[in-house]
């Protein structure tokens, strides 16, 4: 179905006097692929994807947006919204499916106002974590916010998915602390948390991007940090027991002090000692206090890693904020404002989570496993539990993910060329299907925001079953999967707003 832009284009004009036309690009424009591309961070999408977008809009008002909706349902095409662009499938600029779309990036709602009275913010759906943790720390010393760790993930998507970061087990996800939002709803109405009731105000706090309409704003708490923290990123090779240490920090990791966080991290690495490929795990913690506190609280709990003062440093938050991040912590933190991923290249991540620790065999054999893999980056990622985390009921937001785990796992494989796609993907798949035994069934649990088309699509792009979105749905929510297509049948009963993994109305 080949789209003319023109059509498009001109239906935007007549609908909206307010400058729209500079703020449209079809391919005709000379900045068109720049801007299509510019918050790419994983090339393997785009790479494969059939169709290239029929128009990109850049909003910088409400009814540029209501403009956009209009025109796409007047013709029939489909709408992503583009946030952050971070999406692991690419969903929020390619579509695998042959459908034609157009893209409403949201670069130009990126402003965002503190109010440190009230420890509250309002946060453009557009905008940046980057944007947000410079503008908190801007404010105050001792108010943050708990979200991701990736300065260039948006809060349009991050933020309808869950939020995980180095706070969590203190504070929970992002979207424990989303107290309102503004939307832009398929009649192009503009609602907030009133108006929308508390029905619809749930489903976009964990719902997944992209299914009930097109977020234009989060308000959020502010929350209370100490003025020095401390962090510190151990690692430890094979040979300096890494296997032991992470052994025995599944018995810790979710029961520790909640103001620590420690997320293992297992990676390849070329041997320093004979230039063969070997694993290391790097230990990567944040503790809200001092350096003094961490030392007698990782005496107590986790004697093994035998960490010492000179492993750790005292920082303000928004400084780990630039560490974690891989800044020295030296640099200014204006590089948070920027917009460009921090690494490019072909990528495919997934996920699991996991209820009982895994035997130091179990891990040994898992090791194999990646060590097949040769040339390209893999990890696996330990995100702990507890705390806060798993305080909060599973069916208080559509992230159902909570008290029962003791970690999320991430997998993730880069690479360097297209050519490599299929080995790498190949080798994931394998790695994934291998570890079915040690993490969560009925449902294999995965997280929303480590999107995984491999886990399921709905029909080639177009309106999806409910038999089909169930399988990969009660993966991601659980049975809020069904709190969340009821949700979906009032509010989008025709299913206009939907991708590759949107959540169906009951109609279809
Ligand atoms: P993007 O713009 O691609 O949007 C993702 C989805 O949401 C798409 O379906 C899109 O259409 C939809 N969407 C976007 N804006 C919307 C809006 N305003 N209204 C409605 N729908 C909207 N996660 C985590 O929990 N903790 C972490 O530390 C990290 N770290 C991390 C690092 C890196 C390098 C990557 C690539 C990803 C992560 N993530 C993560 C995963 C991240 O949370 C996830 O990819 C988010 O969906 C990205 O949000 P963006 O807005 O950047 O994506």
């Amino acid at each position: 179905a080949w789209i003319n832009h023109d059509v498009y284009l001109k239906c935007l004009q007549s609908q909206n006097s307010n400058s729209i036309s500079k703020v449209a690009y079809t391919p005709k424009n000379s900045s068109f692929s720049s801007i299509l591309l510019s918050s790419e961070q994983n090339l393997r999408p785009a790479s494969t994807a059939p169709l290239k977008p029929t128009l990109i809009l850049t909003p910088f008002h409400e009814s540029h947006i209501q403009a956009a909706i209009y025109c796409a349902k007047k013709q029939g095409i489909q709408i992503r919204v583009r946030s952050g662009g971070h999406d692991y499938e690419g969903l929020s600029y390619t579509s695998p499916s042959k459908h034609p779309f157009v893209i409403v990036d949201l670069r130009n709602f990126s402003s965002i106002s503190i109010d440190t009275e009230s420890s509250t913010a309002w946060i453009q759906g557009g905008a940046t974590l980057g944007e947000l943790y410079h503008k908190i720390a801007e404010k105050s010393k001792t108010l943050a916010f708990a979200a991701g760790v990736c300065p260039t993930v948006g809060v349009g998507g991050h933020f309808s998915g869950g939020g995980y970061g180095m706070m969590s087990r203190k504070f929970g996800l992002a979207v424990d602390h989303i107290i309102d939002a503004k939307i832009i709803d398929v009649n192009g109405r503009i609602l907030d948390r009133q108006s929308m009731g508390e029905d619809l105000f749930w489903a976009i706090r964990g719902g997944g991007g992209g299914t009930f309409g097109i977020i234009i704003a989060w308000k959020v708490e502010l929350l209370p940090v100490p003025e020095i923290i401390t962090v510190f990123n151990l690692t430890k090779t094979l040979d300096q027991n890494a296997t032991q240490l992470l052994h025995k920090w599944q018995y810790i990791a979710d029961k520790i002090d909640p103001n620590l966080l420690i997320r293992p991290r297992i990676t390849n690495v070329n041997s320093s000692q004979n230039g063969k490929i070997t694993l290391q795990a790097t230990f990567n913690s944040l503790f809200l206090g001092g350096v003094d506190e961490l030392l007698s609280v990782m005496n107590r709990s986790f004697p093994e890693l035998s960490l010492v003062k000179e492993d750790c440093t005292e920082m303000s938050w928004i400084e780990s904020i630039l560490f974690f991040a891989g800044f020295a912590t030296s640099e200014s933190v204006d590089v948070l404002l920027s917009r460009i991923p921090l690494g490019i290249a072909y990528f495919k991540g997934k996920s699991d989570f996991v209820k009982q620790p895994i035997s130091e065999n179990g891990l040994e054999a898992i090791w194999k496993r990646m060590l097949e893999e040769v040339d390209g980056l893999v990890e696996m990622e330990f995100s702990p539990y507890g705390g806060r985390l798993s305080e909060i009921s599973e069916y208080a937001t559509p992230f159902p993910h909570r008290a029962g785990n003791i970690y999320m796992l991430h997998y993730g494989a880069v690479w360097g060329s297209s050519s490599e796609s299929e080995e790498k993907l190949t080798w994931i798949r394998r790695l994934y299907s291998y570890m079915a035994s040690y993490v969560s069934s009925s449902p294999r649990e995965a997280y929303v925001n480590y999107r995984d088309l491999d886990l399921g699509e709905n029909n080639d792009g177009n309106h999806p079953s409910y038999k089909v979105a169930s399988i990969w749905g009660t993966k991601y929510f659980k049975n809020n999967f069904e709190r969340l297509v009821h949700i979906k049948t009032e509010v989008d009963p025709s299913d206009f707003f939907r991708n590759e993994q949107s959540i169906p109305p009951f109609s279809s």
